[in-house]
């Protein structure tokens, strides 16, 4: 029996309920003064957590829409791009790029691993017209957070321009915008924001609006400039996700409250209590130590287990949802979101029901290890020294 569903994806992600109660108000004017005044506490708190002096635009899209309008705004046709990838969401900002038409050169790392700031450094050598260079900050499909800060250096001083996907990542594990030399930085509001879908959030330094000036994509919903021109009278070009805005606004102020560093701390916990648990329950941690990514963990499952049975037996009996492998590793690991509203118990419960899915399963007796490992791992006691 269960009575709520714990989601337990890297996103969408829980709505807490203040958040759900912010959105359920009657529709309002987006082009009068109580919009205007979201729109500016919106963009103001996530310059806050972008931690960026630069414009901030908010686009009524998911966080592809964002990462698309960088490319619209800053690539022409034919133009050589560098995308630095290591999973599936490196690989789609690759086809994005492709898209437009650029000339792709991929610096491609194996799945699980982090991209490497010496090898960006001399394939950006190596590249010398290369003006725009694409990164991910969170890798979503492998549970892996790149060294940013470091590749974010090695493209800043070759002088180029530096746009990071920072859809799962940002406002869930720091960022520093403007000190490490991002141009452009994109998030979602499903994720760390504890919004629905709907809204994503961009932020653009001067160096970028340089080259918006010159580059000569098509562009029309997703122009930077409109959306700035717009953002001054306080207003978006196009309708915006209205009820979306007023739950990012929300859930800002719930950011604000637990304060910034509060929740990268929080993430990071529950980080290493999922990893504790699955660890404990006999699947392998697919992303590199020291990169594993506070938002989502990936595992490779037990010996026997068929991960399909596994996410249909928790979802039916136990309420919780995790998310599958994606691209080429569908149906061959299991990816746990621990972003946004989420807390220790939430992590207990999903390890339990895991350990209970196991034994019906007929992989290994449930008795109480991986909530063991999770408690432990919460209160700071390494799960060895049990
Ligand atoms: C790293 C990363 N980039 C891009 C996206 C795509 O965002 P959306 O589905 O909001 O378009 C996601 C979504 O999970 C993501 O995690």
């Amino acid at each position: 029996m269960t009575f709520t569903t714990q989601l337990r994806i890297p996103g969408p992600t829980p709505l807490p309920e203040r958040i759900v109660r912010a959105m359920n108000r009657p529709m309002i004017d987006h082009r009068g003064p109580e919009f205007a005044a979201i729109l500016s506490e919106i963009t103001a708190g996530a310059k806050r957590v972008f931690k960026t002096g630069n414009d901030l635009l908010l686009l009524t899209s998911s966080g592809t829409g964002g990462l698309e309008s960088a490319v619209a705004n800053l690539v022409s046709p034919g133009d050589e791009v560098v995308v630095a990838l290591c999973g599936n969401f490196g690989e789609r900002f690759a086809a994005l790029a492709a898209a437009y038409g650029a000339d792709v050169a991929r610096l491609e790392f194996d799945w699980g691993k982090p991209v490497e700031a010496s090898e960006l450094r001399g394939f950006l050598d190596q590249r010398p017209n290369a003006r725009v260079v694409l990164l991910t900050h969170n890798e979503t499909s492998t549970g892996l957070t790149n060294p940013l800060r470091e590749l974010a250096r090695v493209a800043r001083d070759a002088d180029r321009i530096v746009v990071v996907d920072g859809v799962s990542s940002i406002s869930s594990i720091d960022i520093e915008t403007d000190a490490w030399g991002i141009d452009v930085a994109v998030s979602g509001s499903q994720k760390g924001w504890m919004a629905p879908p709907g809204l994503a959030l961009v932020s653009v330094s001067e160096r970028a609006w340089e080259q918006q000036s010159k580059a000569r994509s098509p562009r029309f919903y997703f122009d930077w400039k409109e959306a700035k021109t717009w953002a001054e009278k306080g207003m978006t070009p196009f309708t915006p996700a209205v009820p979306v805005a007023f739950a990012l606004h929300e859930g800002l102020r719930m950011l604000e409250e637990e304060g910034l560093d509060h929740v990268y701390e929080r993430h990071a916990r529950l980080a290493r209590a999922t990893q504790a648990g699955l660890k404990a329950l006999g699947f392998h941690l697919f992303a590199q130590d020291g990169y594993r990514s506070n938002t989502v963990t990936s595992a490779l499952p037990p010996h026997g287990l068929d991960i399909a049975a596994l996410r249909k037996l928790l979802d039916n009996k136990y309420g919780v949802v995790i998310a599958g492998g994606q691209g080429k590793m569908t149906g061959k690991m299991v990816r746990v979101g621990h972003l946004g509203a989420v807390a220790e118990g939430d992590v207990v419960q999903v390890i339990w029901a895991i350990e209970q899915a196991l034994e019906e399963l007929d992989i290994a007796p449930a008795d109480g290890r991986g909530v063991a490992a999770v408690t432990a791992s919460v209160q700071g006691v390494p799960a060895t020294s049990r």
